[in-house]
């Protein structure tokens, strides 16, 4: 495979994604750490430390710019900012405002994230999205976000993966509490609409705040390929999983395509890869190509208008060669995206850092390895690779092919 280089259009985004709950530690007023010390979740393990990223952020927004990188993703954490129902911690709020004015002193864009899974407890004890008023509720704490995004912030999520936050609602109802695999169970639909009208309010309130600032929010794709003859079974498979929550976006001001691998689609719905395909410590397949169909299935929902961000993509693995395969796959296809017009305004890798993957640290997905004992960062060599690419500004292209 040659490598002729694509180069990125002007203000390309180009960074490494984290959340909160993932990182920082000790989120203890959060839904996510009351259920991970819950015997009955059956989470494998709990998050406690994680990374110390709350007393660490400089760290690592510090290796970030060094290796080439110029945009942060990160979250914002309600439950620390709102820990009983209408009362906002001053010192929170000017935690994360640091935050923002570190990464621009950094040369890091910073794109905020103020929900990325985990609420207050309070709020799932009200009975959270489904509650009356929620969505009032979260736009109350989005307007208490402006000291942090009014000056500086470019682009802001109001709910990271909608999607898989009604999957695990559907899935919760159904008896289980964890994460939920790739392909996904049926989502709560009422949950659905909660979390699509969440997202209305939290846009007006951004808008409210400051006009300048890009809003929008990020689905996780599952790349439904459909086998022959099962293409309707596919695409009603897919609606209420992805394309909805797409649709909903078509006001916003970008939107955020977050893919991994792919699920196939047969008559009676997903099929499992097949034994011997190469998997990735989530079980996944390994498939990088998927970005490059998450891209183009988003931009056929919602058409050209809406620029497209990749704000999480990548791999869990202990072979970091095998990440920097996967990056390079994933970021050709990004490339011939690129090159047939698709409109697409930034790569955000995921993860920066091996972080707590929802119930366990064994599968890694970070370009940044963390010591659990000491906090140490030791930057990987995929980081190097991916973070170089910031610096020449292009993308790797395979010669004359399409993803
Ligand atoms: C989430 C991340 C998660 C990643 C890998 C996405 O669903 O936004 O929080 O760690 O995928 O599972």
């Amino acid at each position: 495979m040659s490598h002729t280089p694509t180069p990125f259009p002007d203000g390309f985004l180009w960074g490494a994604s984290t959340a909160a709950h993932q990182i920082e530690g000790n989120n203890v007023n959060s839904d996510w750490w009351r259920k991970e010390h819950d015997p009955a979740a059956a989470i494998e393990e709990p998050s406690l430390d994680a990374c110390d990223s709350y007393h660490r952020w400089e760290q690592d927004m510090d290796l970030l710019a060094q290796l080439g990188f110029t945009d942060y993703r990160f979250s914002v954490e309600w439950a620390r900012m709102e820990p009983v129902p209408g009362t906002f911690s001053r010192a929170e709020i000017a935690h994360y405002r640091r935050m923002v004015e570190g990464a621009l002193a950094r040369g890091l864009r910073p794109m905020v994230t103020l929900h990325h899974f985990t609420v207050p407890r309070w709020f799932e004890d009200l009975g959270g999205w489904t509650a009356d008023g929620a969505a009032d509720l979260f736009a109350r704490y989005v307007e208490h976000c402006a000291p942090i995004i009014a000056n500086g912030v470019r682009h802001v999520c109001t709910i990271n993966e909608p999607n898989m936050i009604a999957v695990m609602a559907g899935a919760a109802k159904a008896g289980d509490q964890g994460f939920p695999p790739a392909g996904l169970p049926t989502p709560d639909e009422e949950t659905t609409h909660a979390v699509i009208a969440a997202h209305l309010a939290a846009v007006k309130a951004v808008r409210a705040i400051d006009p300048a600032i890009q809003v929008g929010w990020t689905i996780a794709n599952q790349v439904y390929q459909a086998l022959p003859g099962a293409e309707d079974v596919t695409a009603a498979y897919r609606h209420p999983r992805e394309d909805i929550f797409i649709e909903a976006a078509r006001d916003d001001d970008w939107i955020g395509v977050q893919s991994y691998t792919r699920t196939k689609i047969g008559a009676d719905g997903p099929i499992p890869a097949p034994q011997d395909a190469e998997r990735t410590l989530t079980q996944w397949e390994f498939y990088p190509e998927a970005v490059g169909h998450a891209l183009r299935h988003t931009a056929d929902v919602i058409g050209s208008d809406v620029p497209l961000i990749v704000t999480e993509n990548g791999i869990a693995t202990a072979d970091d060669t095998r990440r920097i395969d996967y990056y390079e796959g994933a970021l050709e296809a990004v490339a011939a995206a690129l090159d047939d017009g698709l409109n697409i305004a930034g790569y955000l890798a995921w993860s920066a850092l091996d972080n707590y993957e929802w119930g366990s640290y064994r599968p890694t997905f970070g370009l940044i390895a963390v010591d659990p004992v000491t906090f140490a960062r030791t930057a990987k060599p995929s980081a190097a690779w991916l973070g170089a690419l910031g610096r020449t500004r292009e993308l790797p292209r395979a010669a004359g092919g399409n993803a």
